[in-house]
């Protein structure tokens, strides 16, 4: 497992409407996880003010989870302008294979981090076919396809669900960063889940991941600080 302490390995999706909740949960969560991350519904509504507002209130990292996907000359553009706001993170589809994969090395050694966006969970098995992916092609195979790409690219590391990390991990080496979300504690149940490949903390961990994306049972839960803290206990109880 890599060194990677605790707190920084949790990740907290700040799925909020606008900067008045994003603001509470920042102010929660300060000290407490090591990165936020800002999704399209925040960053379209709110722009780079929220990435400021983050910075000015907090020291942890910050994750632009935009999904580019565009021309390479496009999505260049983006990364550069997501590596003058000072975000640690930011992602790319991989669907469109190496020609997007290799706009990484646009912002490489920068302190900006792209991780590639493998197969979105919500993507089902028998939708795949229905995308023109060729039938013995499974959404596993897709993923550590996309991954070995994505590493041989020049990206930091990709998105992908728990099941696939200890594959990606066998696959791509130490020196790539995986990052999973569908985490659910075993002791959370969030109302109507959509996540459907979830993993606990701990196992995601386990299976090779570097860094976990937790959302729902933080920001639902009736002491989202508490909840947090909890989150960072179960890792340290594995990874000390
Ligand atoms: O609330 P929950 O813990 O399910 O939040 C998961 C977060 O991870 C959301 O922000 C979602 O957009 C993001 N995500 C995901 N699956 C992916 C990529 C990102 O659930 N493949």
């Amino acid at each position: 497992m890599s060194t990677i302490n605790p707190q920084d390995r949790l990740i907290f999706a700040l799925d909020v409407p606008g900067r008045k909740e994003a603001e509470h949960f920042v102010r929660v969560l300060e000290g407490v996880v090591g990165c936020f991350k800002i999704g399209l519904e925040l960053f379209v509504r709110e722009g780079p003010d929220i990435v400021k507002m983050i910075q000015d209130n907090s020291s942890a990292g910050i994750f632009l989870d935009l999904k580019l996907h565009d021309i390479p000359a496009t999505v260049r553009g983006a990364l550069r302008s997501a590596q003058k706001l000072g975000v640690q993170y930011i992602t790319v589809h991989s669907t469109e294979g190496e020609v997007i994969l290799e706009t990484a090395e646009e912002v490489k050694g920068s302190g900006l981090e792209v991780l590639a966006v493998t197969v979105l969970t919500s993507t089902s098995a028998s939708s795949l076919s229905s995308l023109g992916i060729r039938e013995d092609i499974n959404a596993t195979a897709l993923v550590l396809d996309r991954a070995v790409r994505a590493k041989n690219s020049g990206c930091s590391g990709v998105v992908c669900s728990g099941e696939e990390a200890k594959l990606v991990r066998q696959k791509c080496g130490e020196d790539f960063k995986i990052v999973v979300p569908g985490i659910r504690p075993q002791w959370v149940v969030v109302e109507g889940d959509d996540q459907s490949r979830i993993v606990t903390p701990c196992q995601a961990l386990q299976d090779g991941a570097d860094l976990i994306v937790v959302g729902r049972p933080i920001r639902d839960a009736a002491d989202s600080r508490g909840a947090a803290q909890k989150i960072i206990g179960e890792i340290q109880s594995i990874t000390e």
